[in-house]
């Protein structure tokens, strides 16, 4: 792919743009580590006003959470993704005053991403305390091929003097102290007490450990060059780089550094065997260059583009909009099984660092359809934290099955606000659902058999023990499940709320389907996880009998049992200063009106789009739209979805603009916090479910192309069963081309497409 700027990210005027969403924008990961793209000159120091520093997938401290009144149950630790030494600090030195103590003054001047291969190119212009100026450019990159691997190189040349510059590299300090932002509880409460000790091997290489999540990481640095210039200082109390430069303008110097960020080891495992993981970190750089790594790097960002891109023309804002979330996805999905997506990617602390339902609900199709490995390996990390799901739903004196924690890291419930966080209990059929979407995208028995169904089996058996059948009011003989929050968090506990029974609903039935699938593939699988005809039976009965509010007299799909009881929030007149009405106002003021954080019930009409006819959704989508804030920034994706399937262009257009650019134009105005990872999944569902309408249809996966207005071309590909299908539409007609696999049928609207290699199909649009 040729260096194209509609890979690139070049924001205008970044002087004015404040620090922190500067570093969030252009962070660098890779599912492992992430970057954020610091002024390197300030480490981690507090007086800097942006919040530079490393972050590892899934490490993390924990601290106890204080509760003024402590129930039975509560989640008890706090999990906070550490904050870990910037990579790309850097020291100077010049006429005797060094940038570390003195500080040097600092002009962000440019800075340009290029997603097709991946490298963040910068410049900085710096003048010392003595006036002396000089230029600092930086390329940088997460390795895509080697995800343990980031790479630096720094460019200085002297803008108007000539004589003696010298550098230090080394590792950055922990600032244990970055100040904290009570007021806004989306932000990490709370910074984290590490240890940070150099080993002096032969690179610099920093030791960290957690003190009560007893975790440890090694961190190696490694000048990537043979310049005689560069001394290393290893027996420093700071081991460290030295480089004298003797600098005139015409002349520039460089030098590329290399890290290697290792494995998470638990404490006692790391001390034991300190010194073959720090024999296999070294490896990592041994004999490379910036050119070899780069080029590694950059042929797997080439293959992920192949596969994942999508062309959006007729509108080039957009277009470079949904690259940078898809690329941002990418970069913060975990691929070892034992991490997930944090809600802020690897690019900040907001959320601290917790993975949620965000996953399975807004990212995972993205990975199911275009980067299938990736997406088992995020189901993989739900699979690995089963046994500790399983202990949480005895501590929630549920008998059998497993509870999935509502935010977490290591697998355990880390939400200390249950109304909004634990009871969200919908999170257990997210994820059966995510893996029935998974297995049925991919058709991968392997792991149906070894993952996928006891994910599904024991997330229904948590439901057969959390509800029950009711005897009275208009829910008798139903099964109903009573006091639950669903995804609107402004809304909580309620009984049946239908978002969540229609989604446990579904929990039943795939463990039922899937039951009989390894009936035949793998019996012996049922025998051992104690699958008996008595418990598929309650199974089949439940789904059948689940409880889904409804109100006959407007013909409306219920949030809950109570909704309509509940007056309803002026939306309309409450000023805009007081949105996000979460941080204005107490929660139990918004739990008593109808008022929506975000899609809720209508995410029930997204995901299930043949359970109702286009009237009905058109009256569910105008009811929750007047009650709707769209706080989230969870929420627009999913209206622009559904605007499309009630023929509503203009309003799923808008919806989708605002979920696009969500980050790049810092719409929730909380971006240097780090980027909104869901709804970076979202913008792709908007495109893939709404504008080109995919779903599995009655009769098999179905598309409903309508192009907005404006738009040229909308064009992706999508992995299904062993194939390659590309969609390709236009204003007129829609094509589509099977590029590898078996011959397939897809469904344009009721129109079969049947589908073999070289043999595009296209269909002529009704709405052209
Ligand atoms: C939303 C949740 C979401 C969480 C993390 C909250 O604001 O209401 O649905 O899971 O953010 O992104």
């Amino acid at each position: 792919m040729a260096a194209d700027e509609q890979y690139q990210i070049h924001l205008q005027q970044l002087k004015h743009k404040a620090p922190g969403f500067v570093e969030t924008i252009y962070a660098l990961g890779n599912g492992h580590l992430g970057v954020r793209a610091s002024n390197p000159l300030q480490g981690n120091s507090p007086a800097y006003p942006g919040n530079p520093g490393l972050y590892v997938n899934g490490f993390y401290d924990l601290s106890p959470i204080t509760y003024g009144e402590s129930y039975f149950g509560y989640a008890r630790n706090n999990q906070t993704i550490c904050e870990l030494p910037d990579p790309r600090y850097l020291i100077f030195s010049v006429d005797g005053v060094r940038s570390d103590e003195t500080p040097y003054q600092i002009e962000m001047v440019d800075k340009t991403w290029d997603m097709a291969s991946g490298l963040l190119l910068e410049t900085f212009h710096v003048t010392t305390p003595t006036a002396k100026k000089f230029a600092l450019t930086m390329e940088s990159f997460a390795s895509q091929a080697e995800r343990h691997i980031y790479v630096v190189r720094y460019d200085v040349r002297a803008l108007n003097f000539s004589g003696p510059l010298t550098l230090i590299k080394r590792h950055a300090y922990v600032n244990q102290q970055i100040p904290r932002d009570n007021a806004d509880v989306r932000r990490a409460q709370r910074g984290n007490q590490l240890t940070q000790t150099y080993l002096h091997t032969a690179v610099p290489t920093m030791q960290l450990a957690t003190q009560k999540s007893q975790l440890g990481l090694l961190v190696t640095m490694e000048y990537l060059g043979s310049d005689p210039r560069v001394q290393l200082n290893a027996d420093a109390d700071v081991p460290n780089y030295e480089i004298a430069l003797d600098l005139t303008p015409e002349r520039s110097a460089q030098f590329t550094f290399g890290y290697s960020v290792g494995e998470i080891h638990n404490l006692l495992a790391f001390k034991l065997n300190q010194a073959r993981y720090l024999e296999k970190d070294l490896a990592r750089l041994n004999d490379e260059s910036f050119t070899s790594l780069f080029e590694a790097s950059a042929a797997r960002t080439k293959q992920f583009w192949q596969d994942s891109d999508v062309l959006i023309e007729g509108d080039p804002i957009l277009q470079k909009g949904i690259r940078f979330n898809l690329y941002h996805l990418y970069q913060a999905a975990g691929r070892d099984h034992r991490t997930d997506i944090p809600a802020k990617g690897l690019t900040g602390s907001g959320y601290e660092g917790h993975y949620f339902w965000d996953t399975e609900m807004y990212m995972l199709p993205f990975f199911i359809y275009t980067q299938p490995q990736i997406a088992k390996a995020l189901l993989g990390y739900r699979y690995a934290t089963l046994p500790a799901a399983g202990q949480r739903a005895r501590e929630m004196a549920i008998k059998s099955g497993v509870l999935f924690p509502w935010r977490t890291i290591n697998g355990e419930e880390a939400s200390a606000y249950f109304p909004a966080g634990t009871a969200q209990v919908h999170i257990n059929a997210d994820i059966a659902y995510a893996t029935d979407q998974y297995i049925r995208a991919t058709g991968d028995t392997d792991f149906l058999q070894n993952a996928g169904f006891e994910l599904i089996l024991e997330t229904a058996r948590f439901w057969i023990a959390y509800g029950n059948y009711a005897k009275h009011g208009p829910q008798a003989g139903h099964f109903v499940i009573n006091r639950v929050t669903g995804p609107d968090e402004y809304t909580a506990l309620i009984d049946n709320n239908y978002y969540t029974n229609r989604m446990a609903q579904q929990n039943l039935r795939l463990a039922v389907k899937y039951a009989a699938e390894l009936r035949k593939l793998a019996p012996e699988k049922l025998t051992s996880l104690a699958v008996t005809e008595e418990e598929l039976g309650a199974f089949k009965q439940a789904a059948a009998k689940m409880y889904l509010p409804y109100d006959q007299k407007q013909q409306l799909k219920l949030q809950d049992d109570n909704a309509l009881n509940r007056p309803r929030f002026d939306i309309k007149n409450e000023p805009a200063t007081n949105f996000p009405l979460l941080l204005h106002y107490h929660p139990l003021v918004l739990y008593r009106y109808q008022v929506n954080k975000q899609a809720d019930t209508l995410m029930s009409d997204f995901l299930f789009p043949v359970d109702q006819d286009e009237a009905q959704l058109r009256r569910d989508y105008n009811y929750y739209e007047g009650i709707t804030t769209h706080d989230s920034s969870l929420s627009r994706a999913i209206f622009s979805i559904l605007a499309n399937r009630i023929h509503e262009p203009a309003k799923a257009q808008a919806y989708f603009l605002d979920t696009a650019l969500t980050d790049l134009t810092d719409l929730q105005g909380n971006s240097e916090d780090g980027i909104h990872a869901a709804n970076m999944g979202g913008s792709w569902l908007s495109l893939v479910y709404g504008f080109a309408g995919m779903h599995y249809g009655n009769a098999g996966l179905t598309f409903v192309p309508q192009l907005p207005t404006g738009w040229l071309r909308l064009a992706f590909k999508i992995k299904y069963r062993g194939r390659q299908i590309q969609i390709d539409i236009h204003q007129n007609n829609a094509t589509f081309t099977l590029l590898s696999g078996e011959p397939f049928t897809v469904y344009c609207g009721q129109a079969p497409c049947a589908l073999s290699q070289q043999m595009p199909v296209t269909v002529k649009l009704n709405n052209a």
